[in-house]
């Protein structure tokens, strides 16, 4: 008789839809993702009376916030996350939540208790009890931005570093990008929303594509959200 083994009857992991689209200039991919987000924003306020995004770090997604300061829109109803930061002073230019605000943030009218910095100044284990806490109770999110690092890793999930995806944000030690102490936002978290959008730029990430589309499992293919994601290129062949 065949034996039931565990693996047989454990819940698969679920698999990513990715859609990938390559741009020919950098102020296409910029003009391209701004419409997407600005258009996301107005279906969302239209429909449910707000608009909670999560912004990428890094520095890839700053000229696309650099547009944003300059964008109309109905700021008054926009919820801003991060999908990760840094365990660093909150006026340390690393970080993340300091480039959004210096590059757009603080230029245009979203309340200020409408603007949610991961508190990553605690360190990581506090902070992201922190972040949890604000996160607990945030529906489904409407639109997450996600940057993706050489060696295939999004917001602060790295290669071959198990993620506790019991909580919505969690603190991560060891990081191989420094800082090593960081927090993020889980993937199951990150999974929960209606649009997905990476954004990858420049031949240092063409391994990671590869990877990406050889079906290797690099952490961004841990983002599955039910309506896929859409992968912006530009600098990378495919
Ligand atoms: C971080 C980011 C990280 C970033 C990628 C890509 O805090 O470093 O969240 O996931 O998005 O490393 O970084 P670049 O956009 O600078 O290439």
């Amino acid at each position: 008789m065949m034996q039931n083994t565990n693996q047989e009857n454990s819940p698969k992991p679920p698999c990513q839809i990715s859609r990938w689209h390559n741009f020919e200039t950098q102020d296409a991919i910029n003009q391209t993702t701004l419409k997407r987000i600005l258009a996301a924003a107005n279906e969302a306020i239209a429909n449910r009376g707000r608009f909670s995004i999560v912004l990428a770090g890094g520095s890839t997604p700053k000229s696309i916030y650099a547009l944003l300061k300059d964008a109309k829109a109905d700021w008054a109803n926009w919820h801003v996350y991060h999908n990760d930061d840094r365990c660093l002073p909150v006026d340390n230019s690393e970080r993340n939540s300091l480039m959004a605000r210096t590059t757009w943030l603080n230029h245009v009218s979203i309340p200020a208790n409408q603007i949610h910095d991961i508190p990553a100044e605690l360190g990581n284990i506090e902070g992201a009890k922190a972040y949890a806490k604000t996160l607990a109770g945030v529906p489904t999110f409407d639109l997450v931005l996600l940057g993706l690092g050489e060696d295939g890793h999004t917001a602060s999930l790295f290669p071959n570093q198990a993620v506790d995806n019991s909580a919505d944000a969690v603190p991560v030690f060891d990081a191989p990008k420094p800082p090593a102490d960081r927090i993020t936002v889980s993937q199951q978290r990150l999974s929960n929303s209606r649009e997905v959008i990476f954004l990858v730029t420049g031949a240092g990430k063409q391994d990671a594509v590869n990877h990406w589309r050889n079906g290797v499992a690099i952490p961004a293919t841990l983002i599955t959200p039910e309506n896929g994601v859409d992968v912006y290129c530009y600098g990378v062949t495919f």
